[in-house]
């Protein structure tokens, strides 16, 4: 597909060995293990859905259909709800946090078993380059599991003093930027409370969702546990506004996170909200440059920058900002964007035509706006949502791509004179999720992290997750956290 630029630079590669060299394609050839339909899993079972309507799971890679995916009405979300509250009422509840505990242990080791299959599947279904869902999408995904199978008969310290009582029923619904990761994020520590649930995945990344359901029954998990609704906006909404859920969990766009809140207000359910960001990541003069700008690269191009903590305003000293930028506008040229199934690509696939036009959209209104446009030289699969790594110099607070989430490996450039004005700049934004900071002084890294309103700060890295460390937002990113003590906090009751 055509990006917003017609004439580009040539790449170093281009100019000194011109088309000669090029790597020898090394795609991951491990089975994936796909169905051609992907039914509804409720009460332990895959069952068709009620209307029998099905939509189609797109490769973004290569624009080819992988499969049909079931999508729920309003009955199915009735029946799986009915599902959840018997296995909620009749086992889970009542089960000692030791017994949960060996399910959801049962649980990870059988998703480390077939953590191949299920990386294939994962980059295949959303895009994602597969160095990325084997190393780090899959193995995080177990780590969700086994971490919170250790605290499922140790809950008595999650609030120490006090008892913690599971919610009953939990409604969830998640985005397609990590489908297999975010699923675990929100099914670990509910399981490992005491809850069952109702989970709904994005509508073009399903499956890695239902093969999960594969290994739930492969596990014994008991009918009704975990029941998965796939389906569109319609399906989230009934999953989130369904009387059965006395909490229900969200990540997705601040957007629909404001629909949902504004359905929910007056209600008794308790909410968790995890949705965008527009993190600041700042680098001092006295910063080492050439890893921070490794830290820049990793911030805003993981994951096609389809995170929501990705560090897409760069705010840098004035005294450096041009050694930046010419450091970055050389390491994008390096970049290898194209099949996400092979190993050595570094940028993958758009997720969905959809989010390829909105990026495009917001890079139009950044040129038209006056920032100066920098974009790789590489050549993109003929076939296939790609996007060129972009990155906007001479960006000013009031441009459109220095305020809006643009969700896509766009990186927008801002430059600071004093350490007041970079926690200035960086707080000057609706969101809050997380932000980064790069130099050489301590002191300087503990002023900045109590001064920047965001959720995680990073210092001197970026993107760097962990089961035990909670992550969660400031102002419109949303609030409640996942992981840690206190992510568990929140799928209980404390009495
Ligand atoms: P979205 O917020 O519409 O989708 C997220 C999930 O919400 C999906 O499962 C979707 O089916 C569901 N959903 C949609 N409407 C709903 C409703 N009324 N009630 C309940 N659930 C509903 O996000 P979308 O449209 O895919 O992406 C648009 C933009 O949102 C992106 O460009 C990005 O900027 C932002 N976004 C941010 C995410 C984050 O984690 N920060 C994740 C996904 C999108
Ligand atoms: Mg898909």
């Amino acid at each position: 597909m055509p990006t917003a630029t017609k004439s580009r630079p040539k790449s170093n590669r281009e100019l000194i060995f011109g088309d000669l060299w090029e790597y020898d394609p090394a795609p991951e050839t491990a089975d994936p293990k796909l169905k051609s339909r992907y039914d509804l899993f409720i009460n332990g079972q895959f069952v068709k859905p009620k209307r029998g309507k099905y939509m189609p799971s797109i490769n973004p890679g290569n624009e080819v259909k992988l499969a049909d995916i079931a999508v729920a009405d309003q009955d199915d979300v009735n029946a799986a709800y009915a599902a959840a509250k018997k296995a909620s009422d009749g086992v889970w509840g009542k089960m000692s946090g030791l017994e949960r505990g060996k399910y959801i242990y049962r649980i990870a080791r059988l998703l480390q078993d077939r953590a191949r299959e299920f990386a294939v599947a994962e980059t295949m279904d959303g895009g994602k380059p597969i160095k990325e869902s084997r190393d780090f999408d899959v193995p995080m995904a177990a780590a969700h599991f086994f971490y919170h199978a250790g605290w499922a008969d140790k809950l008595e310290y999650v609030a120490p003093g006090r008892e913690v009582k599971p919610h009953g029923v939990v409604g969830q619904v998640i985005p397609w930027n990590f489908p297999l990761l975010m699923l675990a994020w929100k099914l670990a520590p509910a399981l490992a409370m005491g809850n069952t649930i109702v989970i709904k995945p994005a509508e073009t990344t399903s499956i890695t969702a239902l093969k999960l359901a594969e290994i739930f029954q492969e596990a014994d998990l008991p009918p009704g546990v975990v029941n998965i609704v796939s389906g569109e906006g319609p399906t989230g909404a009934a999953v989130m506004n369904h009387p059965t859920a006395s909490k229900v969990a969200f990540t997705g766009s601040t957007e629909v996170g404001k629909i949902i809140m504004r359905a929910l207000a007056g209600t008794e359910k308790k909410m968790t909200m995890e949705l965008g960001g527009k993190a600041a990541n700042i680098v001092f003069d006295d910063a080492p440059l050439d890893q921070a700008v490794e830290g820049i690269i990793n911030g805003i191009f993981f994951n096609q920058g389809h995170v929501c903590c990705a560090g897409s305003r760069l705010l840098v000293q004035e005294s450096v900002a041009d050694a930046v930028l010419e450091k970055l506008k050389r390491r994008i040229t390096v970049l290898r964007v194209g099949d996400p199934l092979d190993k050595n690509t570094d940028v993958g696939a758009i997720n969905s035509k959809e989010q390829w036009n909105r990026i495009d959209e917001l890079v139009k209104s950044g040129v038209k706006e006056g920032a100066d446009l920098h974009q790789s030289a590489c050549k993109l699969p003929p076939k296939g949502y790609y996007y060129r790594p972009t990155l906007f110099s001479g960006v000013s607070m009031s441009h459109q791509i220095a305020r809006e989430e643009i969700f896509g490996p766009v990186l927008s450039i801002l430059t600071f004179r004093t350490v007041d004005e970079a926690v200035e700049k960086a707080n000057n934004t609706a969101y809050g999720l997380s932000a980064g900071v790069w130099t050489d002084k301590g002191s300087r890294i503990l002023k900045m992290s109590t001064e920047l309103k965001a959720g995680v700060v990073w210092a001197n890295t970026y993107n760097k997750f962990d089961p035990t460390s909670p992550f969660g937002g400031y102002k419109e990113s949303g609030f409640g956290r996942e992981g840690g003590r206190q992510g568990l906090l929140d799928y209980c009751k404390v009495v």
